[in-house]
């Protein structure tokens, strides 16, 4: 069987790993800086605090932010279920809206449903896609647009403005008009998770770029404070001589990452640029070149004038066919030895999101997205000989089923 995904395993991680566990700091101390200040210098964005998932990454901002009950967010229908449930946990309302042919959201869809409400914007670079930000930025900018947000915290109001915050889970070190992702908006947040391009086991980025007047520096300050309980000191600090007093100014949350996960973030990202991003391009072109050759396989974009993606997943899209028909060729695929996958699952069709009242009807383009997509397998360890034999399989599967 050659699996949907394996994770890489580097012998000279132990080495470091191993530093760590002897070192006598294992949670957020030394490494977990010295990360977040290379993904600073990687991304080219402002400041930027790790924590232990994308998830809680995005829900702290969108709290920092001071969203809840009557305010809006806008998030892609065609995204992972981490997207809207941090919405729905700080109370605000879900704005689901459809998603271009590139299967990221589409700025036409944005501009319907921004209302006097609409307080965040999360576009969501689906399969390492960078999302098209300047007219995400230009939109959230736009005169009469400003006019209509209203303010109700200090931060909303120094933004004066619909706050864009990226949903970048897939997509570290994709480019935007040669910028890389981190650095493209307000804030965007990375995925660190074991199955992401770049992985600490578990683990996220807040990237922050806010503009003036905010002091990310500043920022950066508070939300370390946010991300453990709201103590005005974190561990480390605390142990220093006599320095044990500390204080809670608000109950905050318990996300920050851990030493540990941080040392395996910091030999994944030496290596990300020279080994990591030209495998998964290989594998992509490869894929590429093979399914171009037949009319009804439709090939993901992964780089165009402006773009180039992360090569996070290959979503394969097949012409014509149906959602049972998708189905069927992923169970011929399973059958013949190959792990795949559909990525998402559009958020109007999970039974939460239904029974909130969203409807798949409304977002036609993200079903016909998802009811054609197969993700076929690419990590750095999948061999030529894999690559292979996963077109091959997929070829016959799909053959047999269109006719
Ligand atoms: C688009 C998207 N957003 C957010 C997340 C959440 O990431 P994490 O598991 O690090 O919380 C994922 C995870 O797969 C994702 O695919």
């Amino acid at each position: 069987m050659i699996p949907f995904f394996k994770p890489h395993y580097d012998k000279s991680m132990a080495a470091e790993i191993d530093k760590v566990l002897q070192s006598g700091w294992l949670t957020t101390g030394p490494q977990t800086k010295k990360f977040e200040q290379q993904i600073t210098e990687y991304c080219g964005n402002r400041k930027t605090i790790c924590v232990n998932a994308a998830t809680n990454g995005l829900e702290i901002m969108l709290r920092w932010f001071g969203i809840g009950p009557g305010d809006e967010v806008i998030i892609p229908a065609y995204t992972y279920c981490a997207t809207a449930n941090v919405v729905v946990h700080c109370g605000a309302t879900l704005v689901i809206v459809d998603v271009s042919d590139d299967f990221n959201i589409s700025i036409e869809e944005i501009e319907k449903h921004v209302t006097p409400h609409t307080k965040a914007i999360i576009p969501v670079d689906f399969s390492g896609l960078p999302c098209d930000y300047d007219a995400v930025n230009d939109l959230v900018r736009r005169k009469e647009i400003r006019s209509q947000f209203t303010a109700s915290t200090e931060e909303q109001k120094m933004l004066g403005r619909i706050l864009v915050l990226a949903d970048a889970a897939h997509s570290v070190g994709a480019v935007y008009k040669n910028k890389r992702t981190g650095s493209l908006t307000d804030v965007s947040v990375f995925s660190f998770h074991a199955a992401k391009n770049l992985t600490t086991g578990e683990g996220g980025a807040i990237c922050l770029n806010l503009p003036e007047p905010f002091d990310n520096e500043k920022v950066y300050k508070a939300l370390c404070i946010k991300v453990l309980h709201g103590q005005s000191k974190d561990a480390l600090s605390k142990t220093k001589e006599g320095s044990w007093r500390y204080d809670v100014n608000e109950a905050g949350y318990k996300c920050n990452m851990t030493d540990l996960q941080a040392v395996i973030g910091i030999i994944e990202l030496e290596k990300y640029e020279s080994d990591t991003l030209p495998a998964r391009k290989q594998i992509f072109e490869k894929y590429d070149r093979a399914f171009g050759e037949f009319d009804w396989a439709e090939l993901p974009v992964s780089k165009d004038s402006d773009r180039i993606s992360s090569f996070h997943i290959y979503p394969l899209r097949i012409r014509g066919i149906s959602e049972d028909q998708r189905d069927n060729i992923i169970q011929r695929i399973t059958e013949d030895g190959v792990g795949v996958n559909v990525h998402f699952m559009p958020i109007p069709m999970l039974s939460f999101y239904k029974e909130q009242g969203h409807d798949i009807g409304s977002t036609p383009r993200a079903y016909d997205n998802y009811s054609r997509e197969i993700t076929l397998p690419v990590y750095v360890d999948l061999s030529e000989d894999d690559q292979s034999t996963v077109i091959q399989v997929v070829t016959s599967s799909v053959e047999r089923i269109i006719g």
